[in-house]
This record gives C-alpha cells, sequence and structure tokens, in this order.
C-alpha cells in the first residue's frame, strides 16, 4: 500500500513512519511535511535511508502539491496541524490556516482520486471538558474551548461533510494527550523532564488538577494502524486508556523518577479557558476492531523519562535552536507570574 503521512516529521507522525515501515514490509510511505518550529526529521533518522520512505517538505495547503501526491496515493494518514493550544491562545492564525484550510486542501484532492482510506488524526479536545464521573462516546457534542480545539473540531466536520458528500473514504480518531520520545518541549511531560533534569521549576497551570487521559504514542499508533486496515469509513473512533491523572500526580511522579526535589513544583497562572478534565469512552474501539492500551502510565512515563534524560543534545538542540525565541518568551513569562505570585502571597 502507498501511504501519504501528512505531519510525519512531527511527534506522532513520526512514530507512526516507523511503525508503518517496521510492521509493513510492502508499504511506501511518503510524509509531507512543512517542516514547522515543531518538524523535525531528526525525529526519522533511522528511517531516511528506507528505499520505501520517501520525505517531502511541502505544505498541505498547497493544493498542487497535495494533489499530484495524493494521486499517487492508496490512503492518507493526516497529522499535520498546528498542535499546540497556548500557542493557539497566542496567535490562532496558523491554525486555522493549517488544520481548517489544510484539511480542507487535502479533502479535495481526496474526491478527486480513488483513495481506500483517509485516516483524520484528530483529538479528545474537541468535546471541550468532561464532568467528574462521566465519559464522552464519539457522539458527544463538540465545545472546544481553545482555538486549536475549536480548529481541530471545524477540521472534523469538513471531513465529516467530504465523506458523506463526495464518498471521501475517511474516518475520524480523536485521541487523548500522547506522551512518548521525540515530542517537542513545549508539551508538559517533555517540558517538565528536561526543566527538571535543569534544576529549573515545573510550571504547573493554577491548581495543577486539570485530568488527562495520557496516552503512550506507540498505543496511539497501533490503534491507527488498526484503523487504517479495518476502521469503518464515516465512522468516529475515540482513543484512550481510560486512566485519570492530574497534572500535578504527573510532576511528582516525575520528580520521584529523577530524584529531584518536590520543591521544584510551582504553581503558575492558569492557562485561559483551561479545561479541567478530558475523559474518553473507548468502548467503540476496544469492541471493534478490538483495541486496548498495552503501556501502563507508570512504565511508559519512566521509559519517557529515561528516554529525554539519555538525550540531552536532543532536547539541547531543538529546545534552543529554532524553538529558542518562543522558548524563552514562554519560560519568562511564567517567571514574571510567579514572581507576582509571590509578592501577592500566591502559592509556591
Ligand atoms: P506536532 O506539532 O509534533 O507535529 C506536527 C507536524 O505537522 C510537524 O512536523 C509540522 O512540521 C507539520 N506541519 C504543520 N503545519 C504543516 C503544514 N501546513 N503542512 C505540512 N506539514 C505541517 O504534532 P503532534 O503532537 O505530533 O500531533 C499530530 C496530530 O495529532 C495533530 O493533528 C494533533 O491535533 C493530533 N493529536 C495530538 C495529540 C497529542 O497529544 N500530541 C493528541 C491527540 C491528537
Ligand atoms: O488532549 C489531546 C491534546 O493534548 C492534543 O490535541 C494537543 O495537540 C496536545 O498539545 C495536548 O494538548 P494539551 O493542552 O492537553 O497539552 P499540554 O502538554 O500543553 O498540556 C497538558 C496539561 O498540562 C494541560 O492540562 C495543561 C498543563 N500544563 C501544560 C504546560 C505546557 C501545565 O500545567 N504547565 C505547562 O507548562
Amino acid at each position: 500500500m502507498r501511504i501519504l503521512v501528512t505531519g510525519g516529521a512531527g511527534f506522532i507522525g513520526s512514530h507512526f513512519v516507523r511503525l508503518l515501515l517496521a510492521s509493513h514490509p510492502d508499504c511506501q510511505v511518503t510524509n509531507l511535511d512543512k517542516l514547522t518550529y515543531a518538524g523535525n526529521l531528526e525525529n526519522l533518522a533511522d528511517c531516511a535511508e528506507d528505499p520505501r520512505y520517501r520525505f517531502v517538505k511541502g505544505d498541505i495547503c498547497d493544493a498542487e502539491l497535495v494533489r499530484g501526491l495524493m494521486g499517487e496515493s492508496d490512503a492518507v494518514v493526516h497529522f499535520a496541524a498546528e498542535s499546540h493550544v497556548d500557542r493557539s491562545i497566542v496567535d490562532s492564525a496558523p491554525f486555522f490556516e493549517t488544520n481548517v484550510r489544510g484539511t480542507f486542501t487535502l479533502l479535495e484532492a481526496a474526491r478527486q482520486v480513488p483513495l481506500q482510506r483517509f485516516v483524520h488524526v484528530s483529538t479528545d479536545e474537541v468535546y471541550g471538558p468532561i464532568p467528574p464521573g462521566r465519559w464522552v462516546n464519539e457522539a458527544g457534542a463538540l465545545l472546544p474551548s481553545s482555538p486549536y480545539s475549536a480548529a481541530k473540531a471545524a477540521s472534523d466536520m469538513l471531513v465529516l461533510a467530504y465523506a458523506r458528500t463526495y464518498g471521501v473514504p475517511a474516518l475520524i480518531t480523536r485521541a487523548g494527550n500522547n506522551y512518548g520520545p521525540f515530542q517537542f518541549p513545549e508539551k508538559f511531560i517533555p517540558l517538565i523532564v528536561s526543566n527538571a533534569l535543569e534544576d529549573r521549576p515545573l510550571p504547573l497551570y493554577g491548581d495543577g488538577l486539570q485530568v488527562r487521559d495520557w496516552l503512550h504514542v506507540e498505543d496511539h499508533c497501533r490503534a491507527l494502524d488498526l484503523l487504517l486496515e479495518r476502521g469503518e469509513r464515516g465512522e468516529i473512533y475515540n482513543i484512550g486508556t481510560g486512566r485519570e491523572h492530574t497534572n500535578l500526580e504527573v510532576a511528582r511522579a516525575v520528580l520521584d523518577l529523577l530524584g529531584k526535589p518536590q520543591s521544584l513544583i510551582t504553581f503558575v497562572e492558569d492557562r485561559p479557558a483551561h479545561d479541567r478534565r478530558y475523559a474518553l469512552d473507548c468502548a467503540k474501539l476496544n469492541s471493534s476492531p478490538g483495541w486496548r492500551a498495552a503501556i501502563e502510565f507508570a512504565d511508559g512515563l519512566r521509559r519517557t523519562v529515561e528516554w529525554y534524560a539519555g538525550h540531552p543534545e536532543w532536547v539541547g538542540r531543538v529546545r534552543h535552536g529554532a524553538y529558542r525565541e518562543y522558548y524563552e518568551r514562554h519560560y519568562v513569562r511564567r517567571e514574571e507570574t510567579l514572581a507576582a505570585m509571590l509578592r501577592g502571597g500566591g502559592r509556591s
């Protein structure tokens, strides 16, 4: 099968490309990626020489390029997106450009070629916050809180419309928070691990009691691979573990794993419209095609912490390379926030 992967130089996409090449000897993979700040070909260095793999630097909003690549493909797995909520709050324009117009551009091309499958990788954030004691299934209402999740929800709507109107053989997946190697250290787990390694404060938004369903990236990719083969067109699939962890629990666990003091935990100003809890009902995927997360959070977190501790050069290059300007700005903002909270008698 010839598979077009968009955003394959990012965190999840790079794991997925590696999984495809490892588990499907006869596949041909084209990775279309713009290489934004979040795209890093180093994430796929071990695949670069594989004759079944091809990298194309380009934008999913480039209709001509997309049409050409789609015409050579049997299936599409669409990861490319602006993915960070905090950035979407600061500047939402790129989120609507890539996540909405980019998805639209792909769908327009998809309706003109005989594709077998189009997997649209979406997120649990489209459902908005889920009250304690409840779990949301695929029929849940969409109540996105951030520009990021609004753009993802809009792209989901486009996918459903193109499946119904034009028969594009598309399905949608909605996963919880991923973690694992090669995740950009603006995201919570790699951020706190790399801060802890440098004895810097671990910034927790608000009271740190927000709940997430942490999914190891390899478990997520296994589910996507299964759905690429056996998912039903026009369907939506939640992908999660059913486990709940507060951000504070995760931060404490990371500090324990690294033997660092709990005093590094620092409560800072909350994210605007911060969703308190995500909780996915995954009964559909669990029953058919039949998937369950295999990696226990304690084990996955330990391995992830070990990976970041063992790859300081990767973290350094990513943090202090293209990302430096944003990172420094972000970090300073938190420091200032902390100072203001301490002056005002806030938490420490
Ligand atoms: P990421 O930010 O690590 O990677 C995104 C990739 O897309 C990068 O390689 C970037 O260069 C590329 N890209 C961005 N704009 C592009 C464009 N216009 N054209 C071509 N390529 C472009 O993101 P991620 O965390 O790997 O997330 C991948 C997908 O999974 C996203 O669609 C995201 O919404 C979804 N998702 C992520 C999570 C998570 O926890 N990270 C959970 C559920 C769903
Ligand atoms: O739920 C799936 C989503 O998970 C994906 O769709 C997004 O692409 C991905 O970025 C992620 O979004 P989050 O906003 O949940 O991820 P983030 O790593 O930014 O934050 C995780 C939690 O940690 C969230 O409750 C906010 C909190 N947090 C985050 C950062 C960066 C902090 O407390 N401090 C921080 O410095």
